[in-house]
């Protein structure tokens, strides 16, 4: 039991570090909740700071996930259990105990707990996530799309738990993204530059 619960209390530590805000702050003297979307993800890293601090806290966002799936791992917990532990980590990324019990919209956090749990979901996702992103520049989008295609491709391999998981998952991402729902539906959404976009 204590060791259960001292790794959901880790999950949920590691969740919450605040990769954009501490990388921002540290590197560039920049608060990332004061510019562009004001969100603390990669997505607003890359476009404020640029790429090199963008990918690197894409890196440390996803392995936040990762690790917090891991390491339970590691340690005996098999099955569809070591999520539980995923979902601590995209609870503290999104309720940060070092941000005011604030935080992100949860999709990178959430990939990298994919990621560790089921590889070939993860691919999927990324693949859809890719493809919305070269045709439209709107991360916001792709996001939302590649967990519409997670719950679809985990329904239809019959993995009931991720099935489960990743409505709710998707449920709640659309809830973190309901400012850019609005903006995507008036025209207004931040961007990334990508793909098609420098066509035209
Ligand atoms: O992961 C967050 C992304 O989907 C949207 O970020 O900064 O465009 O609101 P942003």
């Amino acid at each position: 039991m204590i060791k259960l619960v001292s790794l959901l209390i880790i999950a949920y530590l590691l969740g919450s570090i605040p990769s954009g805000i501490w990388i921002g702050k540290l590197f560039f003297h920049v608060d990332i909740r004061r510019h562009g979307s004001k969100n603390i993800g990669a997505t607003n890293t890359f476009r404020v700071l640029g790429p090199l601090a963008g990918t690197i806290v894409t890196i440390l966002d996803i392995g936040k996930g990762y690790l917090a799936t891991w390491i339970p791992m590691q340690f005996g917990i098999s099955s569809w259990y070591p999520l539980i532990f995923g979902v601590a980590a995209v609870l503290g990324h999104t309720f940060s105990i070092f941000d005011h019990f604030k935080g992100g919209k949860a999709v990178a956090t959430s990939a990298g707990m994919l990621m560790a749990y089921n590889f070939g979901f993860f691919w999927i996702a990324a693949a859809a996530f890719t493809l919305c992103i070269f045709l439209t520049s709107m991360v916001s989008l792709g996001s939302m799309l590649g967990f519409v295609i997670i719950v679809i491709a985990a329904y239809f391999t019959h993995d009931t738990a991720l099935t489960i998981l990743a409505f709710v998952l998707t449920i709640f991402i659309f809830y973190r993204h309901r400012n850019n729902i609005k903006k995507i539906i008036h025209g207004q959404e931040n961007i990334v530059p990508f793909g098609l976009y420098y066509w035209y």
